[in-house]
């Protein structure tokens, strides 16, 4: 009756709500009349620090204290085509910056590090924490899926969001992914708060508003966060699926020069740089450009190539696929796919690109689902590109020959093409320090 009435609740009132409902002593019908509440009346700064807190501690909390140094983490609100895990994460380590990373597996069209990291053959994704903790002291890099007694209040009071309409509230969105966070223990952490047609946030304001509401959080809980807010208008880089997603992050690994890049693999780059020089200032006290610097020359170097297939090995993958990623899996069918007139390509409806690859194979409908990591798209041309009709347009990457034919409409119709050239969005959108 509080929150429907626009009250203000103090901590107490927030833990006997959240801990009633995780033992069962608040049963569904009045949390989710509460969630509702919160809903449309909202949270303030204070009362959304106290729900991530409280549901943060309603499981373990990750103990990285046996690991020295400053340790740092990054999540992503979710999107299409996002490798950059795969550059940041030995970026950071191979600069010796530690690195202790909990992920998750794809649902809907979104993908997850995880079911990536499952396309490099041995790879073990479950290691215990002793492993894992080791891994980090001795390569400085480590990245496993999240265990099951990570922040169980979120899960649960998800789970009940999801079925009632009340997913789509800030301090719900900004409580759930940071509980996760807080709990995954990382003194520094940075969020790539992905906006647009691909993202759980479509338009700018609503994405800066998340990541000011989860920066506060990290903030006021005592972690060092950013919050960098890019651009989901179209697919990252070019390659959408799972060890297409892989292959594409070890290319850019392989980089010796930075300049001469192709446009896509340009704003995958651009991303990249700009969490790993945040990572790398949260870490250090160096400037944005020093650390954007350092980071460059990560790459260009061939260290953070090296460490990836060193932390690789570390968890039993065969890191031969790493230096050559033409062993990854592949698909039987790689097919062409053109567009039916011309014209220059005015927008992307990127979350229907991530359909393609769920109905290609590559993603998951429930959370039972079983997914083929080889299929995907690769798409050759992007926002602001000239396309002509006898032009390869993208290649779809397919196993089951039957769904090629749907798979190619669909992702033709997911882009729209116009007469006048269209510029395509700033790839990053704003900065929430
Ligand atoms: N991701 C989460 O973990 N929680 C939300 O509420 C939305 C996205």
């Amino acid at each position: 009756m509080k929150k429907r009435n626009g009250g203000v609740h103090s901590k107490d009132e927030i833990r006997y709500i959240v801990d009633g409902f995780t033992n069962g002593d608040i049963p569904d019908y009045q949390m989710s009349a509460w969630l509702m509440c919160v809903y449309f009346n909202g949270m303030n700064k204070e009362e959304t620090l106290e729900l991530t807190n409280t549901m943060a501690d309603s499981g373990d909390r990750l103990d990285l204290s046996r690991i020295d140094g400053i340790k740092v983490d990054k999540h992503s609100t979710g999107g299409v085509g996002d490798k950059t895990t795969f550059i940041v994460a030995p970026i950071l380590a191979s600069l010796g910056v530690p690195i202790a990373k909990m992920s998750g597996r794809g649902l809907g069209h979104t993908g997850g590090t995880i079911d990536k990291l499952e396309s490099i053959e041995g790879f073990n994704v479950s290691i215990s924490e002793n492993e894992f903790i080791d891994n980090v002291n001795n390569i400085k890099l480590s990245l496993v899926g999240q265990t099951g007694n990570l922040a169980p209040a979120d899960k649960k009071i998800y789970a009940l969001r999801d079925v009632t309409a009340a997913v789509d509230s800030l301090p719900l969105i900004a409580s759930s992914i940071m509980s996760k966070k807080l709990a995954a223990g990382a003194d520094v952490i940075v969020l790539d708060v992905k906006c647009g047609s691909g993202a759980f946030m479509k338009d700018e304001n609503s994405a800066s508003a998340l990541a000011k509401t989860m920066v506060d959080i990290g903030n006021g809980a005592g972690r060092r966060t950013y919050g960098i807010i890019t651009d989901m208008n179209e697919p990252l880089g070019c390659k959408v699926g799972n060890a297409l997603e892989l292959y594409e992050a070890i290319e850019v690994l392989k980089l010796n020069n930075l300049d001469n890049v192709d446009y896509g693999i340009k704003r995958l780059l651009e991303v990249s740089l700009t969490l790993a020089a945040y990572m790398l200032m949260g870490a250090s006290s160096v400037s944005y450009d020093e650390a954007r610097r350092t980071c460059e020359e990560a790459i260009t170097s061939g260290k953070a190539l090296d460490k990836f297939a060193e932390f690789v090995a570390a968890q039993g993958g065969n890191k031969d696929m790493i230096y050559n990623p033409d062993k990854l899996p592949k698909a039987r069918y790689i097919v062409p796919v053109y567009m039916e007139k011309e014209g220059y390509i005015a927008s992307c409806n990127t979350s229907e690109v991530g359909m393609v690859n769920l109905i290609l194979g590559g993603g998951r409908e429930t959370k039972e689902s079983k997914i083929d990591l080889a299929v995907g798209i690769d798409i050759r041309k992007h926002i602001g590109d000239y396309v002509k009709v006898d032009e390869v347009f993208a290649y779809i990457h397919a196993d089951d020959e039957s769904i090629i034919e749907e798979a190619k409409q669909r992702l033709i119709n997911a882009y729209k093409l116009s007469a006048e050239k269209v510029e395509p969005e700033k790839i990053i959108k704003g900065v929430v320090e």
